[in-house]
Parts: structure tokens; sequence; C-alpha cells
């Protein structure tokens, strides 16, 4: 099992929806008045490959600037890849434009994070729901239009006299049902929900998760989900990539990847949710980690996590980028992939943990502003 080739551990049995190979977005940084100097690149994306099935709940987790948004940017195609490729339903829609870009949007949608930033304050529900089906021409009879958008409504558990209102009049869990059925009214296979509940009271999250999840049964969506908190992608999700500065470096089925976390990282982030159960809190692994979260204009050399892995082995980890792979580990499952040179001998307790030299850390820094606020905050993965 552990000498796979690569082109075997990265495909998916199944009926593939979204097809992601290689994928690089870089953006670049200018300086200069006078001049525009392309001086560096922020490597938002930078190697990723990513399946996700038709039906299924993709989860998407990590620290705030490790690309996540970007790559669901880049799956809907609101951002050009620097290289590789995003199929969605065996084509390649980097290439498309005009009307063919067009009508493939209408088949992948978005959920934002802020519904009432991405909602018009002065448009009313209906307007905002007519909206993009006449961008799809899908209003074109009245009556049918009328009955779509009570069905919409209906189906998002919000009564027929909403569509006169504007979304200053609702709270917020009922604005993101709104924008969850903006997102249905094309009739869309993929839905990209970016921090879907983030921005909502706890008590009003688990409501639009459950929501979320009967729409994905009764119209069999596609969902990836991208959060910062594992606890929602727990929740909702059927598989589960952890993302560290720009690439994927654990993918597994969700139960897996709670109970046999294997990259360090992953590990790292577990261990900073609370357990409930104080004789477990105790007892159970903690790993803190030293050191910032570099910046993504400046990644480390090798291993992107080598910086901060208290598992880190001479030159190897600091040389060479370790490919996502399936692992030779007792329990772990064939999709299960782990981009971690080191992976057996430490999940075998063979290779153990050691300090990292906080000035190791800080060598890879690079600070630019938007990454100050960017540090690990073990209270953002509470579950
Ligand atoms: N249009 C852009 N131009 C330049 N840099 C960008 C652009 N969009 C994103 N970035 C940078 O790319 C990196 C990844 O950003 P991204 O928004 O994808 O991260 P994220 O994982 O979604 O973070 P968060 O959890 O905070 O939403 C960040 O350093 C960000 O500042
Ligand atoms: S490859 Fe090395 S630095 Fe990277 S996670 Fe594995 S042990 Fe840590
Ligand atoms: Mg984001």
């Amino acid at each position: 099992m552990a000498d796979r080739t690569s082109s075997e551990t990265r495909t998916l049995s199944g009926d593939v929806l979204v097809d992601v190979r290689g994928l690089k977005v870089h953006f670049p940084i200018k300086r200069g008045v006078i001049f525009d100097r392309t001086v560096g690149h922020v490597y938002a994306v930078d190697g990723v490959d990513l399946q996700i099935r038709r039906g299924e709940t993709y989860g998407l987790v990590g620290e705030s600037g490790c690309g996540k948004s970007t790559l669901g940017r880049a799956i809907l195609n609101l951002e050009t890849p620097t290289e590789g490729t995003v199929s969605f339903d065996g084509e390649d829609i980097a290439g498309l434009t005009g009307e063919t870009l067009r009508r493939k949007r209408q088949h992948m949608q978005m959920v934002f994070q802020d519904p009432m930033s991405s909602l018009d304050p002065r448009q009313s529900v209906e307007s905002l729901l007519v909206e993009g089906m006449r961008a799809h021409g899908l209003d074109t009879d009245k009556a049918g239009t009328h009955a779509r958008l009570r069905e919409l409504l209906a189906s998002v558990g919000l009564p027929p006299a909403a569509l006169r209102k504007y979304p200053h009049e609702f709270s917020g869990g009922q604005r993101q049902r709104i924008g969850i059925a903006r997102a249905l009214s094309v009739g869309p296979d993929l839905i990209v929900a970016d921090e879907p509940v983030s921005a909502l009271d706890v008590s009003v999250q688990a409501q639009v998760l459950n929501l979320l999840e009967e729409l994905q049964d009764e119209l069999g969506l596609t969902y990836l989900v991208v959060a910062h908190d594992l606890a929602v992608v727990r929740h909702i999700s059927d598989r589960i990539g952890v993302m560290y500065l720009g690439g994927i470096v654990e993918e597994s089925e969700a139960g897996e990847l709670y109970d046999l976390p294997l990259h360090p990282y992953t590990r790292a982030l577990m261990s900073a949710v609370p357990v409930p159960d104080p004789v477990l809190e105790d007892t159970r692994e903690q790993i803190l980690l030293t050191g910032d979260l570099p910046s993504p204009s400046r990644p480390p050399s090798g291993c992107r996590f080598h910086t901060r892995c208290p598992w880190r082995q001479p030159t190897r980890c600091d040389e060479e980028r370790p490919e996502l792979r399936v692992v030779d580990v007792p329990g772990a499952t064939e999709g299960h992939r782990v981009a971690c040179h080191w992976v057996e001998g430490i999940a075998s307790g063979e290779i153990t943990r050691h300090e990292v030299a906080p000035e190791l850390a800080e060598q890879s820094e690079v600070s630019t502003p938007a990454e100050d606020d960017s540090a690990f905050d073990p209270s953002m993965y509470q579950m």
C-alpha cells in the first residue's frame, strides 16, 4: 500500500463532479508609483489535487489565509488558475468564456459567509431571487416564476410574505436562508458554501446546517463547504480536506479524520479542540504550535509545515515537498491521504515529538499586513 504511484492515489472512485488537478492560484504583489513592478507573489493556492463526488459534501478546513476561499473561487471559475485544471462534470472550465461559461455557471453557485453584504439591501427578496433566474433566462413565464419563487421560499423554510420584504427586515439566519434560496433559484448541481454559518449565532448555525443537509437529500446537491471551524465541517461533511499554506495536507472520510488524524498539523488542530470529558481532556495529546503561520508570499521550502512541526526530521522535511499520498498506517483506509514524509513512523511512535525552537519558526517569517491576524488561535477550532 505504501508504494502506490501518485496517479493511483489521485483517482477517486465513483461519479466525480469536480476534478481539480495541480491547481495553483498565485497573486502578483505589485509595488511602485510610476511603474507597476511585480515584486513577488502570494502563493494562495499552490498545488492542489481535489475531487468531489456527485452528491457528496466535501469540507475544507484550515487557518485564516491558507487559501480556502481562493480554492473555492477557482472551482467556480471566479479566479483564473496560474497553473492546473478545474473540470466540472468532465469539462475543463478554465477555458470557457462568454455564453458557454454563463451556461456552466448555472450549475455552480456560491453561498457566502455574510448574507447582509452579499444581498443588495435595496432589492426586495422577490427581486433578489428573480435577478438570478433572469440571468439564466429562467423567468420567462410570469405564473411559472411566481410558483417557483414560492416553492424556493418554502424549501428554505420562509413564508410567501417574505417576497415583499427587504434583507434588513430579517434575522441573520433568515438572511442566510434567502442567500441559499438565491443560490438554488437557478437549479445548480454544485454549491460552494464559504463559511456559511460563521457569521451566525451558535444556536442558529445548526438550523442552517440542517437545512443545507435536507436540501442536499431532496435535490441531490454537491457541496464544497469551507470553514475554519472543525465542528462545522464535522457536522456536515462526508469527506474533509485540511489545508495549510496553499496545499491540502490531509484528506479522509470525515469520521476517520477525527478518529485517526495523522498529519502533524491536523493532530495539532484536533488537540486544540476541548473535549467535554475531564479525564480524557487531561490524558489526551496536547500539541501547542510554536511560531506564527508563515506568509503565503514566502512559504517555507520542502514541507510547508516544517517550521512549526514537532516531528520534523533533518534535511528531507526542509528540502522535499511531501506529496499527498495513501499511507500505510493501521486503521487508515484507502481514501485517507497525508502529505508527510514520516507519517508511518510518527503513527507507530518510532519517530517522537520534539520541541520546536522558536528561532526556527521565525526564519520563515516575512510579514505582510494580511497575515498579521492569522496566527494560530485555538479558540477558532471549538467543537
Ligand atoms: N485578490 C487577491 N489578491 C492578492 N492576494 C489575495 C487575493 N485574494 C486572496 N489573497 C491572499 O491569498 C491568501 C489566501 O487567501 P484566502 O482568502 O483564500 O484565504 P482563506 O483560507 O479563505 O482565509 P480566511 O479563513 O481568512 O477566509 C491570503 O494571504 C490573502 O491575503
Ligand atoms: S514532512 Fe516533516 S515537517 Fe512535514 S509534517 Fe511530516 S514530519 Fe513534519
Ligand atoms: Mg476565506
